[in-house]
């Protein structure tokens, strides 16, 4: 019988092999086992219970206890099938003092030519006000800009999220506008929105350890070295 070398996922998925330390964060790419952990700070929720109001465009925690755990895991599950180097969403578990506290994610459309990431990111309430939001937002930027060499990145929230614009702004995004935005259901609302450039980057006051972006940037069709990019069929 033959026998293959023993292959780990995140050689195969490299996400998964994403990992950024910052100080007290740990920035890391989600495997099964982390679907759990973040349904339960999901659970105890991120904002008041007012879905009109919710921070979120989509608000995916206003489902029934009893859907939410497998919408998220369907969610997490989607998001790496879908994902290839023309169209990805990178979601990073993020842990402070070894605690699971939160998401933050970056979305990148054709990012190998127009080198453009829009952010988004969640804190279970028991963890936000204390600049854990600002840190990880800080981290993932310097991250992008450094080691994929994003030269743009974006972010909007309502017009009632003054805690994301106060993030925005402590990582160096510019305030650009605002446009319209769906907003749960039914209702319109105006987002802010905001870029940041390489030159505007607040870097966090932590040095960055990063495990996984080589293999990464070859995913992404970011290096010329041969194989492994997410569009192997
Ligand atoms: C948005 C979010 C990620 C921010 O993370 P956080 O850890 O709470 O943010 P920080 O503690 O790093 O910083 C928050 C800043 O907003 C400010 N802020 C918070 N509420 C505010 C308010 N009502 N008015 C004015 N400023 C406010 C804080 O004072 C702080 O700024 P400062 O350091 O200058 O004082 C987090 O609150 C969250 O997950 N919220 C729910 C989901 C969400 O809104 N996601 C973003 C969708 S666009």
């Amino acid at each position: 019988m033959t026998r293959h070398a023993s292959l780990d996922l995140a050689e195969v998925y490299p996400p998964f092999g994403v990992r950024i330390t910052c100080g007290p964060l740990v920035l890391r790419g989600i495997t099964d086992d982390d679907i759990m952990p973040l349904v339960e700070v999901a659970r105890r929720g991120l904002h008041d219970a007012d879905e009109e109001h919710s921070p979120l465009s989509f608000d995916w925690t206003a489902a029934p206890p009893q859907y939410l755990a497998i919408n998220y895991a369907r969610w997490a599950w989607g998001q790496r099938y879908q994902f290839t180097a023309k169209s990805w969403i990178l979601a990073l578990l993020v842990e402070h003092d070894g605690e699971v506290v939160g998401v933050q994610e970056g979305r990148g459309e054709q990012f190998a030519r127009v080198r453009s990431v829009s952010t988004g990111s969640w804190l279970g309430r028991a963890a936000q006000g204390k600049g854990i939001g600002t840190l990880m937002r800080q981290a993932f930027c310097t991250f992008l800009v450094d080691e994929l060499g994003a030269l743009e990145v974006t972010s909007a929230a309502f017009t009632d999220n003054p805690a994301s614009w106060r993030v925005s702004e402590k990582t160096g995004y510019r305030r650009l506008g605002t446009h319209r935005a769906a907003r749960g259901r039914e209702s319109v609302t105006d987002q802010v929105m905001y870029q940041l450039t390489p030159d505007t980057l607040v870097r966090p006051p932590h040095p960055l350890q990063v495990e996984g972006a080589e293999p990464l940037r070859r995913f992404l069709g970011l290096d010329s070295s041969a194989g492994g990019t997410a569009e192997q069929g």
